[in-house]
């Protein structure tokens, strides 16, 4: 056997770090099942950045919890590094759509706690450290001790955000993250994101869920749009652009244009199908 066949097989290397195969998945509602994913397919290559983007409904929370082994395929299977996913890990980071910090923890506890279920044996002051150095990233050095009730929801998305952040964990999975994010934090959030993929060791791989054509664009390796019609994957539209990407010169191409166009009308298209279908 070809030693890069071997070592693949042997789980020394990994070039697919994720696989959906045959993926369907139903939520049980009392007496009935309602399927809400269906023959899903999808391979994300390690280092990718990958963004999910459909209309609302269509799933894509759905496919993050799948991911982040909060739930389980009805149908299908679901491989991490050629492995059925058993429950959450720590290689895997997540930012949940609506925030998820824990109510009776300031800021900056809600991050050491996280770091803390890594035990990697990093020290109290090690922890400090890396804690105060992400809250000043996502811009909340001075909120620290503040409670997520008395921080505003943007806020808190930053501060689940820098948890997810210092825990470097190698796959970040993301559900809308900047949604409630004001657009000047929000594009430095962006790049931030941007910084962290790309500048360690190894890239990280991330699948990311907005409902934000541009962001998508600006962000991804590839688009996987969803269809609510279908319950599964519509199409998948590679990004070519160069990086580092200027959002303003980009913007001014006709390829950016015509991408934007192509993506806004696969959603639009989805919608008009699911009003005819429903009329
Ligand atoms: N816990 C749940 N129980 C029943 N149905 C759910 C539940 N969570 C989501 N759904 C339904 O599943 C579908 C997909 O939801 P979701 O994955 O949240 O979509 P998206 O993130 O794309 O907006 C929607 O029709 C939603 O109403
Ligand atoms: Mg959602």
């Amino acid at each position: 056997m070809p030693l890069l066949a071997w070592m693949m097989s042997k789980g020394k290397i990994h070039m697919e770090k994720i696989k959906l195969e045959t993926v369907s998945f139903a939520y049980q509602q009392q007496n009935s099942s309602i399927t809400v994913i269906n023959d899903v397919n999808m391979s994300i290559q390690e280092g990718e950045f990958v963004s999910i983007i459909g209309p609302s409904g269509c799933g894509k929370s759905t496919i993050l919890s799948l991911l982040a082994g909060l739930n389980f395929p009805c149908n299908g299977k679901i491989l991490l590094n050629g492995q059925r996913i058993k429950g959450t890990g720590n290689e895997r980071g997540v930012v949940f759509q609506h925030y998820s910090l824990f109510p009776w923890m300031s800021a900056r506890k809600n991050i050491l706690f996280g770091l803390r279920q890594l035990d990697d044996r990093k020290s109290p002051e090690k922890r400090e450290q890396i804690t105060d150095h992400y809250l000043a990233l996502v811009g909340l050095k001075d909120a620290g001790d503040k409670y997520p009730g008395q921080l505003s929801g943007g806020m808190q998305q930053r501060v689940a955000i820098a948890r997810a952040f210092a825990m470097d964990a190698e796959i970040l999975l993301m559900d809308e993250p900047f949604s409630a994010v004001d657009a000047k934090n929000r594009t430095a959030l962006q790049q931030l994101l941007l910084d962290l993929w790309n500048n360690g060791e190894k890239k990280k791989t991330v699948v990311f869920v907005t409902h934000d054509v541009d962001e998508a664009i600006l962000l991804s390796d590839r688009i996987i749009v969803m269809s609510t019609c279908t319950k599964g994957v519509k199409d998948t539209i590679r990004v070519a652009f160069e990086r580092p990407r200027n959002r303003a010169v980009l913007m001014r191409t006709t390829a950016y244009a015509g991408m934007r166009n192509t993506l806004v009308n696969l959603l639009f298209d989805d919608l008009l199908e699911e009003a005819e279908i429903e009329v």
